[in-house]
């Protein structure tokens, strides 16, 4: 029998249609559209409003626009993993409650918490899944509420994050297309330069954390770039290296989206043209979980069977890596 890889079947996404432009920013904080695009590639994000609206909602409409293209009835879901720094509460998961809003009842579900990351590791663990012959249909989640986390009187952080969802599912082939191999790092020095401080068991809620800004995110900014650069471009060498790969035998790469700047030195430093990476950073920002399924979602129409795809991504922890897929579908 042959082994069992698991597949992108489908992908399904949803923006918010309010959007936050740089002009609007203007108004908010002391900065301007001309740095905002020059340092960061950004003119836009989508910012959910609504009472009741959070990051559930979001995963929920995207996985509704995934199960429609599929054709997949929602009984047939076996696990919703849901990639994501702002759960709708601390606990239940948000997996959870896309699930019960999607008619999902037979599947079980989890989130998995890697900032930037996350969609990717959430990729790659519900792959194993897939991967054991036990499970058949998987969605894989990556969705981001920004907007609660921002402080917007921080102009280093509120001009970079907006919100999004995307959704993937996963079923296995046996034709030898889907996922083939990752490169999947950690490293816990992260910490000081990317979090949100508050809220967790080490700061948990008070009038203190709040009057200090403990629970928005905070990030240094420049030497998160560094390592972000350094990651994503040591994550997708090693993952060409050990699959025997030159770059030009990479047809698509679809990186998290965090700064112009970095994508265009990943893509230099990896002599691929930038033709082939993937950018939409100009209308969302940095969705966090979001941004991959939300790239993939909206390029969907460039991919063909067979093609070779490179997902990489880096994060708060630090979290980073990189995702070899055969793209398993030519796109309706
Ligand atoms: O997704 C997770 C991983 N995250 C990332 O990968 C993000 C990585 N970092 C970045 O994208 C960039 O570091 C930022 C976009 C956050 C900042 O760009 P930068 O080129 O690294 O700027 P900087 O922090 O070094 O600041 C340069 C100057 C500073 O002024 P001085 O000290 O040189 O006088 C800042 O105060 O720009 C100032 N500045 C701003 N000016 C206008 C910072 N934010 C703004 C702003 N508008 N919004």
């Amino acid at each position: 029998m042959s082994k069992l890889t698991a597949a992108i079947t489908g992908v399904g996404y949803y923006t918010p249609p309010d959007i936050l432009s740089n002009a609007d920013l203007e108004k908010m904080v002391e900065t301007n559209h001309e740095w905002i695009v020059s340092r960061t590639g950004i003119e836009e994000r989508r910012i959910l409003k609504g009472e009741g609206k959070a990051t559930s909602f979001m995963g929920a409409e995207a996985v509704e626009q995934l199960l429609e293209k599929t054709g997949t009835d929602p009984l047939e879901v076996d696990l919703i993993i849901c990639g994501t720094v702002t759960a709708d509460m601390i606990f239940p998961d948000t997996a959870n409650q896309i699930a019960y809003k999607t008619g999902c009842k037979n599947a079980f579900g989890f989130d998995i918490n890697a900032a930037c990351s996350g969609f990717l590791f959430s990729i790659n663990t519900g792959a194993q899944f897939i991967e054991t012959g036990k499970y058949k249909k998987v969605i894989i989640v990556g969705a981001d509420m920004m907007s609660s986390i921002v402080d917007y009187e921080d102009r280093a952080t509120c001009i970079l994050f907006g919100d999004a969802a995307g959704a993937v599912m996963l079923e296995p082939n046996e034709e030898g297309l889907g996922i083939q191999d990752s490169v999947l790092r950690a490293d816990g020095v992260g910490v000081q330069y990317l979090n949100m401080k508050a809220g967790g068991s080490l700061i948990p809620a008070s009038h203190e954390s709040v009057d200090a800004k403990l629970h928005f995110a905070y990030q240094e900014g420049r030497t998160v770039f560094k390592y972000a650069v350094k990651g994503m471009v040591s994550a997708t060498q090693d993952l060409l290296t050990q699959n025997e790969m030159k770059p030009n035998q990479v047809d698509w790469i679809i990186p998290h989206q965090a700064n112009l700047r970095i994508l265009e030195s990943v893509a230099h430093m990896m002599d691929f043209p930038i033709e082939k990476v993937l950018i939409n950073i100009a209308k969302y920002g940095n969705t966090t979980s979001a941004t991959i399924p939300l790239c993939m979602g909206e390029n969907e129409k460039k991919f063909k069977k067979g093609d070779n795809v490179v997902l990489t991504a880096f994060g708060g922890g630090f979290t980073w890596g990189s995702t070899l897929l055969k793209w398993a579908y030519d796109p309706k």
